[in-house]
């Protein structure tokens, strides 16, 4: 049997992170499909302007505001979701942070935040919906990770360990989700114009548009496969890079980033 598969007319989209960049994108195009999206976001200033643009458009979109690292505030926020719009049936864990990892300057803080947010708040929020869809026996999740999981990218040592642990607990996770009629699908987008992006200065082969980012993934979720990746002439190339010896991934990788070109700042400030 055909595991479920999220429609407008069986409940609502939750996406976190939905006040900007791709988020922000994926909750308008679900919208002008007819969604009822709730989009979540630690503060009012992105997503009002989220809500007045979908003004006109098919669906519409719901503003919450709850900060993904509190278990708590996410288990209110699922409650206040259904309570307010109906059964949560297409959950997006989308929000994400990227803070650059230097080893001359290693601190404990930097793998803490970005495993708060990346890691721990995709769980603070999969945890109550999942319960939710088990009782209603169906349910659609989507995880957004990043094709920086296939394998180690300089300054990513936390960024890309995080989505890599998304990545790893999906898959385990499908086997259990199957028999719960619950879908369960990853998406690993290559570089997107965002302000997430523009943090990170060095290369970005095939850097793509929101627009163009978001259409891809509202085609995915409307496909229902396991793991949708883009662009396919970067993804395709990173995942034939993920079977070669380690000393072929690092001189390449060493060559392609410049990465020897960089020194190492001792001293550097601990983030
Ligand atoms: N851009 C890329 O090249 C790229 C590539 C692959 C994967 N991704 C992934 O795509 C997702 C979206 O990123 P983006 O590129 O669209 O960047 P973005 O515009 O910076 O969006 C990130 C979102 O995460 C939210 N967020 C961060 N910390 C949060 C927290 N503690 N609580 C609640 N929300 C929080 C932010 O919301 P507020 O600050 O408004 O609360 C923001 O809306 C992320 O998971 C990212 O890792 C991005």
């Amino acid at each position: 049997m055909a595991i479920y598969r999220a429609d407008t007319s069986h409940g609502v989209c939750w996406i976190t992170g939905g006040g900007t960049g791709i988020g922000r994108q994926v909750a308008l195009d679900l919208a002008r499909a007819g969604w009822t999206v709730a989009v979540s976001s630690r503060v009012e200033d992105p997503i009002e302007p989220v809500v007045k643009a979908a003004a006109g458009l098919t669906g519409k979109i719901l503003p919450f505001y709850c900060d993904v690292t509190d278990e708590a505030a996410m288990a209110a926020t699922v409650d206040a979701i259904e309570t307010q719009a109906g059964p949560i049936t297409l959950a997006i864990f989308n929000a994400g942070v990227y803070l650059p990892v230097h080893a001359e300057a290693l601190s404990m803080a930097n793998f803490r935040g970005t495993y708060a947010v990346n890691l721990f708040g995709v769980l603070n929020g999969l945890v109550p919906t999942v319960a939710r869809m088990q009782t209603r026996t169906r349910g659609h999740i989507v995880l957004v990770g990043s094709v920086t999981a296939y394998f180690g990218w300089p300054t990513l040592a936390a960024y890309g360990a995080t989505k890599a642990a998304l990545n790893n607990m999906a898959e385990a996770l499908r086997y259990d989700f199957e028999k719960m009629n619950i879908r369960i699908q990853v998406i690993n987008p290559g570089f997107v114009d965002t302000p997430l992006a523009a943090k990170n200065t060095h290369m970005m082969p095939y850097l793509m548009s929101v627009e163009d980012a978001s259409a891809r993934i509202v085609r995915a979720i409307g496909k229902g496969g396991y793991e949708t990746t883009f662009p396919r002439r970067l993804t395709w190339g990173l995942k034939f890079m993920r079977m070669w010896p380690h000393s072929a991934r690092f001189a390449f990788m060493n060559f392609a980033t410049r990465w020897r070109g960089y020194p190492l700042m001792p001293g550097r400030k601990r983030e």
